[in-house]
């Protein structure tokens, strides 16, 4: 069932970077559902031509350009085009992202860089020229950034990723304050986990380390791309207009079953309860 009346994004230009795969791909098709019409990037053309082919076919307005967002040259030819295209952008989806699960002692610098390049710079430098722009042009437009929850906790064996996450998190709510006067918002996602090649062949790569996943998530599953992206059209949209700087978790409770210290007691028995409970009472 579709939450949203169908012009919910009416003629709002959308670009979402890494929009032809996964959950970006997932964001766009429904934003053109809502009216949006969608500009999508990536590096490899073959798969965005591929997106914008499948959605074009049913008839939603789609221009995709390839882009690698860690070369600020190329997002500014980027976005050149999307403005030749639809005239201005509206929103602007930061979801382009590299990752992989690596115990930290065994990245080179390299390996470090390729990930803080993607995700905190190519954020960065898509923020920055898309931002300049609206202020030139005195336009007002809303920036969604997708982070994770390990953005603000920190995470053991993706540390580049949870690095570069935590400083895309500070640029939302730096750029919340700093840019409302110029009526640009600032909102950011943080997923728990939610299947996609691409996040899946890096960082859950064997059945195993999805039933631990899984283990970890209090409503035991993981998340369903629409899901996400009915999230991300409301966020987008004029009825989260007064949402700023405000990050929003949709993980299944996951973050916080790790988080809470007596969490673990839903391993205990009903049986072992009724023993504990004589236990507890004898201290009144
Ligand atoms: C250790 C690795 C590595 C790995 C690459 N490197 N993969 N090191 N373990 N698994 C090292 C390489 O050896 C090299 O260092 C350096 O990183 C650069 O590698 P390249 O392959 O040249 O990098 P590049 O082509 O730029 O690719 C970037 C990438 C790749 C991040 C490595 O995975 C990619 O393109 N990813 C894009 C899509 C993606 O990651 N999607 C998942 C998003 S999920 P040396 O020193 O050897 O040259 C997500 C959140 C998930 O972000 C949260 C889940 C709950
Ligand atoms: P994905 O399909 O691998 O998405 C990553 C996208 O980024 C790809 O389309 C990729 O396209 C693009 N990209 C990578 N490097 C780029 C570059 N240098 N320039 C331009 N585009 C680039 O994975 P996903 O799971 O959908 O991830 C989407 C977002 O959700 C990411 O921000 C990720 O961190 C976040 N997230 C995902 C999960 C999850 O469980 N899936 C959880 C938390 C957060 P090309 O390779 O063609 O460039």
């Amino acid at each position: 069932m579709e939450p949203f009346s169908n012009d919910l994004l009416k003629d709002k230009v959308v670009l979402v970077t890494g929009g032809a795969t996964g959950l970006g791909r997932a964001m766009g098709e429904k934003f053109v559902k809502l009216g949006a019409k969608l500009a999508i990037t990536g590096r490899r053309e073959e798969v965005l031509k591929q997106t914008s082919d499948e959605l074009s076919a049913n008839g939603y307005s789609v221009f995709y350009k390839p882009c690698d967002v860690r070369d600020p040259a190329q997002i500014s030819a980027l976005v050149d085009a999307v403005e030749q295209h639809y005239g201005a952008i509206d929103i602007l989806v930061n979801n382009a992202a590299g990752n992989f699960i690596s115990p930290t002692e065994r990245l080179s610098p390299r390996a470090v860089d390729a990930v803080l390049n993607i995700v905190l710079h190519g954020t960065f430098y898509a923020t920055l020229e898309v931002g300049k722009r609206w202020i030139e042009q005195k336009r007002t437009g809303t920036m969604l950034n997708i982070v994770t929850t390990y953005a603000s906790s920190g995470s053991g064996y993706v540390v580049p990723s949870a690095a570069a996450k935590a400083g895309v998190l500070a640029l939302t709510r730096s750029l919340a304050v700093e840019w409302a006067p110029h009526g640009i918002r600032q909102v950011a996602i943080a997923p728990g986990p939610f299947p996609t090649e691409g996040a899946w062949s890096r960082l859950s790569p064997t059945p195993e380390l999805e039933e631990k996943m899984l283990d970890r998530i209090p409503m035991k599953r993981v998340g369903d791309k629409e899901e996400l992206a009915n999230l991300a059209a409301f966020l987008v949209s004029d009825y989260a207009s007064y949402i700023n700087g405000e990050v929003v978790t949709i993980d299944g409770g996951e973050w916080l079953q790790g988080a809470g210290q007596f969490n673990d007691l839903r391993q205990v028995t009903h049986e072992q309860w009724d023993v504990l409970a004589q236990m507890t009472r004898k201290g009144k």
